[in-house]
């Protein structure tokens, strides 16, 4: 396990993700009742902008600094600039919070959250970071297995994100067992997978299993911010959302085409949303 997120931190694949992170969240919380959050590869919580890993990618630059302030971003996307602001407090961009602690702060006090990291020092720095959160728990444990152990969760909703680190070659049909074991535990859940395009080989024939394994209201979100044969890299990253399109269609049909005018890097930045099966 070598992958460090601290590189990644606010690019433009953690826009598209946590933008629609943000705007799920948001819509989910307008009904009262409880909500179960399962972020299975949480990450450390919160990442130093000015920590040399970001300085040497220069990954954010791309990314959240193009975003932060703009006067011209649409209504979906304001619930994410302002958790982005919160994280902080004094202005400007130093800190970039990771999915649990987005989630974290918008839990209500009938909320619960449950992020796993297998990397027992980013399980331990994000126990720290949520902290002030009691209605969030870290466990220190493969997210693939807790799919398994906490699914269905007894409040019956549930938000299920799963943001693999895509470093193993097995990792899209890994992947595809633990979404379609997953979907047969709990069929009802809101499920949120973001997967980077790289290998498209290798995206379709996750999709494709996603499709052959009957899951309902499938629809992916797909982000290029240039033509990927143009220069090595990830040119691009995609969002395979089930039981979501109610809320995220209208959603991404504005942040969307947004993010790819204002993210672009070059010739080829686009945005497509693509439904794979039917409600
Ligand atoms: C892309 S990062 C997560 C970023 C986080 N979701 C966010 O949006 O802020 C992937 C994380 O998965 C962790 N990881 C790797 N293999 C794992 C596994 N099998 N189960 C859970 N976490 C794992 C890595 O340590 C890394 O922190």
């Amino acid at each position: 396990m070598n992958y460090l997120h601290g590189f990644h931190a606010g690019n433009h694949a953690d826009v598209l993700k946590h933008a629609a992170l943000m705007a799920l969240l948001t819509y989910l919380k307008a009904k009262e009742k409880p909500l179960f959050v399962l972020d299975s590869h949480g990450g450390r919580g919160a990442y130093d902008l000015t920590a040399p890993e970001a300085l040497r990618s220069g990954e954010y630059q791309q990314g959240i600094a193009r975003l932060i302030g703009a006067a011209d971003a649409p209504a979906p996307f304001q619930p994410y600039l302002r958790a982005i602001e919160a994280a902080n407090p004094r202005g400007g961009l130093s800190v970039y919070p990771g999915s649990p602690v987005l989630v974290a702060r918008a839990l209500r006090v009938q909320d619960r959250l449950v992020a796993c990291d297998l990397h027992p020092k980013e399980a331990e720095i994000l126990k720290e970071t949520l902290y002030p959160w009691p209605r969030a728990r870290v466990e220190a444990r493969d997210g693939y297995g807790a799919l398994r152990a906490l699914l269905p969760p007894p409040e019956r909703r549930g938000l299920i994100l799963i943001d693999p680190p895509f470093e193993k070659k097995t990792e899209f049909s890994d992947l595809a067992d633990a979404m379609t074991q997953a979907w047969k535990r709990f069929p009802g859940g809101v499920y949120l997978v973001w997967y980077p395009l790289k290998d498209r080989a290798g995206a379709d024939m996750f999709l494709s299993r996603i499709k052959a394994g009957g899951m309902r209201d499938a629809t992916t979100y797909e982000l290029f911010v240039r033509d990927p044969e143009a220069a090595p890299g990830m040119a691009g990253s995609g969002l395979l959302a089930l039981n979501a399109s109610f809320a995220l269609d209208p959603a991404m049909d504005q942040i969307g085409p947004w993010l790819a005018a204002r993210l672009a890097q070059g010739p080829g930045a686009r945005f497509t949303k693509t439904r794979l099966t039917a409600e």
